[in-house]
């Protein structure tokens, strides 16, 4: 199936075929259009592609993000340490439970917590790291584990940019603890909207499926409710859309991978432009967004409206969550708190980027890139 975009050149596309028309059909079909059989058969594909014993899928990242942290039972007056350079999820989910978000500021390489910044944030109130996974780029979860062990910390991933990572070796979200992705229609795969949690911990599991089903438990009526809990699951119709996407995993992140390639071939003749960081024998990036660091002295603004002018759309990835209006409002946060983000956001500029991007449209964006530049 092809989707047209004209002569623009979009930022993100989802990448459907007729696989994923073919199973919402039969979802459709079966009358059973939520609590049934894809919803579990996303789950333990998700779960196998991961190699995480247990999967529940919710209704978007955020919300996974948010059992999670209600897994960990923050409350009022515990501290929760995350990146400032990130979606605002992974600080409002530890809003939504009442606890206090504590930044760290990250690597400028990796732009991932910094874990030395991580344990100089610890304090007597720290009950949980949410450690992200940013641009689909493993975070340093050895070093990380390490000090929520010291501290009795419970660690949550937000690997919702990172579906198809490695970590020394293993897939992002084997490693035992709670980890979140998602699926945007941004994301590596899509449902729409969705998202799923993955655990080695079958109690945890069992929590995650009651709390995303209003309380229930696995005994008991359709009216009875042993805690309280929410409306976060995700229908059948979306879960067909993500096990079709599931087929393709291996072959979406392969186009995925040799695009990235193919934006930094480009980009080594234009000067200044930074590609995101390589891969090492310890970290492969799922490629999730082509984001570049323009030289200091380059004005980004002027930049984004020439590509806009030829039809290429870009994006200011990402805003530092600490200087959001709301942020900034609540608890004070200044320009100068975490310099190494507020670098980062000033001077990244994402480009088109999606599993069926063109090459041609790719030097397309380039030349414009170093025309604007130019
Ligand atoms: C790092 C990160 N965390 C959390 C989320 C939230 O996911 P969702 O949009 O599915 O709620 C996203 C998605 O945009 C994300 O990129």
């Amino acid at each position: 199936m092809t989707i047209s975009t004209g002569a623009r050149i979009p930022l993100s596309l989802p990448y459907i075929d007729s696989l994923e028309e073919e199973l919402v059909l039969e979802v459709l079909r079966s009358g059973r259009l939520s609590l049934g059989a894809m919803v579990t058969r996303f789950e333990e594909e998700l779960a196998r592609n991961v190699s995480a014993r247990h999967a529940a899928a919710v209704s978007s990242g955020t919300a996974g993000l948010h059992l999670c942290t209600r897994l960990a039972e923050v409350g009022p007056g515990d501290e929760v340490i995350t990146s400032p350079f990130s979606f605002v999820a992974s600080a409002n989910c530890v809003l939504y439970e009442g606890a206090t978000p504590v930044f760290a500021d990250i690597d400028p390489h990796t732009l991932n917590l910094d874990p030395a910044a991580v344990a100089a944030a610890v304090t007597d109130k720290t009950r949980a790291i949410v450690a992200v996974d940013i641009f689909g780029y493993p975070c340093e979860i050895d070093a990380l584990l390490e000090i929520c062990d010291r501290h009795g910390l419970a660690f949550i991933e937000d690997a919702c940019e990172a579906l198809g990572a490695e970590y020394k070796g293993q897939p992002v979200g084997s490693q035992g603890h709670l980890a979140v992705f998602a699926f945007y229609p941004n994301k590596q795969i899509t449902t729409g909207e969705g998202g799923i949690v993955v655990t080695g911990d079958e109690d945890q599991w069992r929590l995650l499926k009651s709390l995303s089903n209003q309380g229930r438990a696995d005994s008991g009526g359709w009216l009875e409710h042993a805690r309280f809990g929410y409306n976060y699951r995700l229908s059948d119709l979306a879960a067909a859309v993500g096990a079709a996407q599931l087929v393709r995993l291996e072959e979406i992140l392969a186009l995925r991978a040799s695009a990235a390639a193919r934006y930094a071939e480009l980009l080594a003749s234009v000067e200044g432009v930074e590609p995101p960081l390589a891969d090492d024998d310890h970290h492969v990036r799922s490629w999730f967004v082509y984001p570049v660091r323009l030289p200091a002295d380059v004005d980004r603004e002027r930049i984004i409206a020439t590509l806009a002018e030829s039809g290429v759309e870009t994006s200011r990835y990402l805003p530092s969550i600490h200087l959001q209006p709301y942020m900034r409002e609540r608890f004070g946060f200044r320009e100068g708190m975490f310099p190494v983000s507020e670098e980062a956001s000033k001077r990244l500029l994402a480009l088109p980027f999606y599993s069926s991007i063109d090459a041609g449209d790719q030097e397309r964006v380039v030349d414009t890139l170093r025309r604007a530049l130019g």
